[in-house]
């Protein structure tokens, strides 16, 4: 199993994924359920699911879309397969709250806590800039994030390395001077991939992808991406 090198050196910024592990996509499905009775977490979860695939199918076929096109379209696809009849309006609602999805809880705090140690936090994300950059306000991260890098520069989504390639571009960093946290399995296997030093929040317990590798350190909320800059 490959493991990037830890090394004594303390990362120089991080960069955040933002769907999963800054934001709850699952944040959803009261309103879901709202609109839909007993079909709000499914909903939830095939809309992600499809929201993947879909950026993956487009990225790897050379066919880009806009992040915002192909959420819509995984929402429409989740609807189809559950047999359910999505209302203008209900999608409609459901798109809208795409931009006022709840932080995690320890989020706020622990971005607070890196910038007054002087630490450099961005967002590397596959989400379009218009759709983030709502989030962003609604959460009152915007002061704390810097950059906000959005796939769609390149055309292309992760794990594609010219998205990953936007970090230590935008920061004059090498790659394993910079931490790259998220949520997503497979984000952090394609970040480790590429070169950077990765911390996969696994929030939901979930075994580590079988590809043998395994990302720089593992752990389990937000609050572990401090112990990176312990002494500082
Ligand atoms: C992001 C999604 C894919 O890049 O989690 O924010």
């Amino acid at each position: 199993m490959t493991n990037a090198a830890e090394t004594d050196a303390q990362p120089k910024a991080v960069l955040f994924d933002a769907y999963g592990t800054l934001f709850d996509v699952h944040s959803v499905v009261e309103l879901a359920e709202r609109h839909l009775p007993g079909y709000g977490a499914s909903l939830s979860q095939l809309w992600r699911d499809r929201q993947i695939e879909y950026s993956r199918l487009c990225s790897m076929s050379g066919r880009w879309r806009p992040f915002s096109e192909i959420t819509r379209a995984g929402l429409r696809q989740a609807a189809l397969r559950l047999k359910l009849a999505l209302a203008a309006d209900v999608e409609a609602a459901l798109m809208a709250q795409y931009q006022a999805l709840a932080p995690y809880a320890e989020n706020a705090e622990v971005l607070r806590a890196l910038c007054a140690r002087g630490v450099r936090c961005g967002i590397l994300s596959n989400g379009d800039r218009a759709m983030l950059e709502p989030l962003l306000r609604h959460c009152r991260f915007e002061a704390l994030i810097d950059p906000l890098l959005c796939a769609e520069t390149v055309r292309r989504f992760k794990t594609d390395s010219a998205v990953y390639d936007l970090g230590p571009r935008a920061l004059g960093l090498r790659a394993e001077e910079i931490l790259f946290v998220s949520s997503n399995g497979w984000d952090a296997i394609g970040a480790t991939w590429y070169g950077y030093t990765t911390l996969w929040v696994n929030r939901s317990d979930a075994p580590l992808e079988s590809l043998d590798t395994s990302p720089t350190r593992i752990g389990r909320s937000l609050r572990d991406v401090l112990d990176f800059f312990s002494d500082r």
